[in-house]
């Protein structure tokens, strides 16, 4: 890796008006991960030490949402919105802090990968004023088209200002552009606004980079890499393409996976070889899985964590702060929200378990549920190791059931259970001999 200095600003400052939303654009989520979170991430990877992020519209919650994904970026307010080399330039006083790339991005491109800037760093470093990211595509409407001259890129046209013979090149500019960090501020400040929209075109700094005699080249990336998100069709489109990027290489990491095109990861999804996951498996984010776990289908996860040979599902929910330790057992119909199932623990079915500790090889009987919120507060279940809790109990926090206690079925526990009794929560049962038999006959008697 180039120990050249880097900055990448990244324009968000568009409307994104054909998402049809309140939501900022780049805000938009590509596997849980805002679009932005993506281009910084990569950006990140590929050697950028500093991000400047240019926000306009929505530019508050395009700041406060950028705190987590890309802790430690700069915001950049661009006032008006006059045309992407306009955008660059409000990133100005990062700029002139001096580096050795200057990397200007799209917001809304999230699977660029980091292969693309690699090579586009690559070429600044041998030398090149500016590298131009392009890709070929058969339908190049709308795209700026890279324009070359006995081998060498000369100029950029943008749709509206393009011949028609320029308008059937399909080598097309992909967004992605590199900068010698030196050169940077002079070829930007040198972009004028007479084209057919009236903007300052990033993209004029390589005919005024040709006119000075510097170094201009394009690499040649994928379509994926420069892939734009306007809608939400080509959001869905970006996702799918994610999905099956993650699918395959969670599965030649030694997942097995049954029906992988039903299965739904998150960006940061944490998933160790020998796992099972059956078909239609949600994972929201923040989920970790260990190995030889399963996870059976129709479950949905989310901000969980799943231990060794653990079993879920089918159709269980996992919520954020489950916590399932080895070999622990979370079977059908089963919430589990904030409450760690300890070692060989069981919730076999049809259970709500929150706020709870469950400890090793505790057994919670179907219907078991922990009513653990009295509208204002939440309530912690503690249930100790080898505990038995019968089926279709209501465990009302806070309480704790003791040590390979025992509670009977159809109990509402109130008060805490020591270690090694047996606890009844209800009310004896009454048998009539006979009663049942006059009763019918009363009633048939009457309705004659
Ligand atoms: C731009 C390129 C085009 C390229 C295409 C790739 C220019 C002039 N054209 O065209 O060559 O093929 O991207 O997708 O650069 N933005 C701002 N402030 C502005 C203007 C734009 O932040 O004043 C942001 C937008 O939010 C967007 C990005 O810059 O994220 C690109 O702007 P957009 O207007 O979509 O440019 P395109 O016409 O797609
Ligand atoms: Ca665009």
């Amino acid at each position: 890796m180039t120990q050249r200095s880097c900055l990448s600003v990244i324009l968000a400052a568009g409307e994104g008006t054909r998402m049809k939303s309140a939501l900022p654009k780049v805000l938009h989520p590509i596997a849980g991960l805002p679009m932005l979170g993506h281009v910084t991430a990569v950006a990140r990877a590929a050697g950028a030490g500093d991000l400047a992020i240019v926000v306009g519209h929505g530019a508050e919650k395009v700041a406060e949402a950028a705190k987590d994904f890309a802790p430690g970026s700069e915001n950049f307010l661009q006032e008006k919105r006059l045309g992407t080399a306009n955008a660059v330039l409000a990133a100005r006083d990062a700029i002139a802090r001096g580096y050795d790339d200057v990397l200007v991005m799209f917001g809304d491109t999230p699977l660029l990968s980091q292969s693309a800037i690699d090579d586009v760093r690559a070429k600044l470093a041998d030398g090149a004023a500016v590298v131009v990211m392009g890709f070929r595509t058969d339908n190049p409407t709308g795209y700026g088209r890279l324009i070359e001259k006995g081998g060498a890129l000369v100029a950029i046209r943008e749709e509206k200002d393009a011949s028609p013979e320029e308008r059937r090149i399909a080598f097309c500019n992909g967004g992605i552009m590199g900068i010698a960090g030196d050169k940077a501020l002079g070829l930007l400040d040198a972009v004028g606004n007479t084209n057919a929209k009236g903007e300052f075109y990033l993209t004029d700094i390589v005919s005024i980079a040709t006119e000075r005699g510097l170094a201009v080249v394009a690499t040649e990336a994928s379509f994926e890499d420069a892939l734009g998100i306007n809608n939400r069709v080509e959001l869905s489109q970006a996702e799918a393409i994610w999905q099956w990027r993650r699918r395959r290489q969670v599965m030649l990491d030694g997942v097995t996976m049954i029906a992988p095109d039903t299965v739904t990861f998150a960006h940061d999804t944490k998933i160790a070889q020998d796992v099972i996951v059956e078909p239609n498996v949600f994972f929201g984010p923040g989920v970790t899985i260990e190995t030889g776990a399963t996870i059976r289908a129709n479950s949905h996860l989310e901000g969980a964590k799943v231990g060794a040979n653990c079993e879920v599902g089918p159709y269980a929910r996992l919520r954020p702060g489950a916590d399932l330790k080895e070999k622990a057992k979370v079977g059908n119909f089963v919430e589990i929200k904030k409450a760690e199932i300890g070692p060989g623990a069981k919730v076999p079915h049809l259970s709500y378990v929150g706020d709870a500790f469950i400890g090793a090889k505790a057994n919670l009987g179907a219907g078991t549920i922990t009513c653990n919120y009295d509208g204002y507060s939440k309530f912690v279940t503690d249930v100790g190791a080898g505990a038995f809790v019968g089926s279709n109990s209501s465990l009302v926090a806070p309480v704790k059931i003791g040590r390979d206690a025992y509670v009977a079925s159809g109990s509402t526990i109130t008060d805490d259970v020591p270690d090694d009794a047996l606890a009844f929560g209800r009310a004896r049962q009454t048998t009539i001999p006979g009663r049942a038999k006059e009763l019918r006959e009363k009633r048939a008697a009457a309705k004659k």
